[in-house]
């Protein structure tokens, strides 16, 4: 069996809990005994001085799996909450892909597995010409999507799933965040059904909305219980592909 290298998080859209799935998905394979590295290529929207900007996105990342290379894990930072490309006028910084590509390729050979979360979802542009989409594409690496739950979902799904489909990339399959434990509306109840029947995608898991769990905090609460408890792990790391 190879050894699995990595996988992409993406995103239906910013804020659905891409950095909450892949701490927790660094949690268990950390738990399993692997080494795992996380990486944030971009992160926009960091606070800090100028001099010394940090994302917080990064440090749920690096304190989930207890990681020791700070700088490799997010090579570029920008202070405003904007899509990179735009963030990278205002501030006027260059945005070298070829940095983003060294850093991987350097955490790669220091772990077993790698997690990178994206930015925003497929086609958020990183700069004019380059797209989070490129960056999958160099790396290599399958896909997970992270979508939310409720209304909308079954569009957005779809949009990203297209997305992923055209550009020829391996697709491990979707979690949905935020369920709610209780008071499930039917879009909830039934959107993961309708989202694998329309795609043939695995839905690989759903995660509940966590009070004890807070990237702005750096909260971990019950995640990797609950991520262990909810997401089937051996096919999202490519181990077992039928259910
Ligand atoms: N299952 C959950 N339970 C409780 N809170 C959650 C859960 N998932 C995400 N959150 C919260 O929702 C917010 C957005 O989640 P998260 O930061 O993981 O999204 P994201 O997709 O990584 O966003 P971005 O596009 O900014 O990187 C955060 O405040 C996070 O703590
Ligand atoms: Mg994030």
């Amino acid at each position: 069996m190879n050894k699995p290298i990595g996988i992409f998080i993406t995103g239906t859209d910013t804020g659905v809990g891409k950095t909450v799935v892949a701490a927790g998905l660094a949690l268990v394979l950390k738990e399993r005994g692997m080494r795992v590295g996380v990486m944030k290529p971009v992160a926009t929207g960091c606070f800090g001085d100028g001099k010394r900007l940090v994302s917080e996105d990064a440090v749920y990342l690096f304190e989930a799996a207890e990681n020791e290379y700070a700088p490799l894990t997010n090579p570029l930072r920008f202070r405003n909450p904007l899509a990179p490309s735009v963030a990278s006028v205002i501030e006027k910084k260059e945005i070298p892909i070829e940095k983003i590509l060294k850093a991987f390729k350097e955490l790669q050979r220091h772990y077993d597995f790698l997690i990178v979360e994206g930015i925003g979802g497929l086609l958020v542009p990183i700069t004019k010409e380059y797209f989070v989409a490129n960056l999958i594409h160099e790396m290599g690496l399958p896909l997970l999507i992270v979508a939310k739950g409720g209304l909308g979902t079954i569009n957005h799904t779809l949009l990203t799933v297209d997305a992923a489909v055209m550009r020829g990339f391996e697709i491990r399959g979707i979690i949905f965040n935020r369920m709610p434990r209780v008071n499930f509306s039917i879009a909830e109840i039934t959107n993961p059904k309708v989202v694998h029947d329309l795609t043939g995608v695995p839905i690989l898991g759903t995660l509940p909305d966590l009070e004890d769990v807070d990237v702005e905090r750096c909260r971990f609460g019950t995640l990797r219980e609950v991520f262990k408890e909810r997401v089937e792990l051996d096919r999202l790391l490519g181990l077992q592909t039928v259910s």
